[in-house]
């Protein structure tokens, strides 16, 4: 059976960094932390506000990790000339809101649906591997089909959620688990990711089907917790 891969994004290493406008902590050190660790792929996301990964982040991560780079960018000219000139082995077009926090949900595909077809045209012919950020719905995975794109990647926000709440997940797994099928039946690759931590992305892997999970958010949180008392040790080494 082929090994599920895991792509770790490591934005909110440069949101510790830029909180303080400094260079550390630096997000190419995680990039070769992860690479180092096992990651099959690095993800960043060049948002259009720059609220952690930078232009500069982009050029030297591409250029010093071996493993594949996963660039996450909305579909926007900048962007796209962006993601041309860097060529990263695969980009994810993601949908994107100034005042979110977050991702909040999947692509709308009919919006933009033919400058979308015509971007993953351009990156497909730069032997770039296509994703598409698509909440699990059977219509956005045929027209992701129609737009040609190699991969969807489900956005997992809500199944997260209500594991993390507690609630019944029956209803949302189920429509996840047909998606899943749905895409695989008809030639997509999947990917899943947003808000996983280790209890959704052990029920998640357990559907079958996924070939690829990218973690951000809670995997640099809970780096902090395994670290913090290495860290504090040096410090109380250094200072006796
Ligand atoms: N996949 C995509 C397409 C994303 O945009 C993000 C970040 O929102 C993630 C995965 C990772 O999500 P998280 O940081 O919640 O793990």
């Amino acid at each position: 059976m082929e090994k599920i891969r895991l792509g770790v994004n490591i934005d909110h290493v440069a949101t510790v960094r830029n909180a303080r406008g400094e260079n550390y902590p630096s997000p190419l050190r995680a990039a070769k932390i992860a690479e180092a660790s096992g990651a099959d792929s690095v993800t960043i996301h060049l948002r259009e506000d720059r609220r952690h990964i930078k232009d500069n982040d982009l050029k030297i991560i591409k250029r010093k990790i071996k493993i594949p780079l996963n660039l996450e960018i909305a579909a926007t000219n900048e962007m796209v000339n962006i993601a041309l000139k860097r060529k990263p082995p695969f980009i994810c077009i993601v949908p994107e809101k100034r005042r979110e926090i977050t991702t909040e949900g999947g692509l709308n595909l009919n919006y933009k649906r033919n400058y979308l077809k015509k971007i993953i045209g351009k990156f497909k012919s730069k032997k770039i591997r296509v994703s598409l950020f698509i909440e699990p719905s059977i219509k956005d995975i045929k027209l992701s089909k129609f737009l040609k794109a190699d991969c969807i990647e489900i956005h997992t926000g809500k199944i997260c959620r209500l594991i993390n709440l507690g609630k019944n997940t029956k209803k949302e797994l189920l429509k996840i688990k047909k998606a899943v099928n749905f895409a695989n039946e008809i030639g997509l690759e999947v990917h899943a990711g947003h808000g996983l931590n280790y209890k959704s992305a052990k029920i998640l892997s357990s559907l079958r089907g996924i070939k690829e999970f990218n973690i951000g958010h809670f995997l640099i949180g809970e780096s902090i917790f395994i670290g913090l008392s290495k860290c504090i040790n040096n410090f109380k080494k250094i200072l006796k």
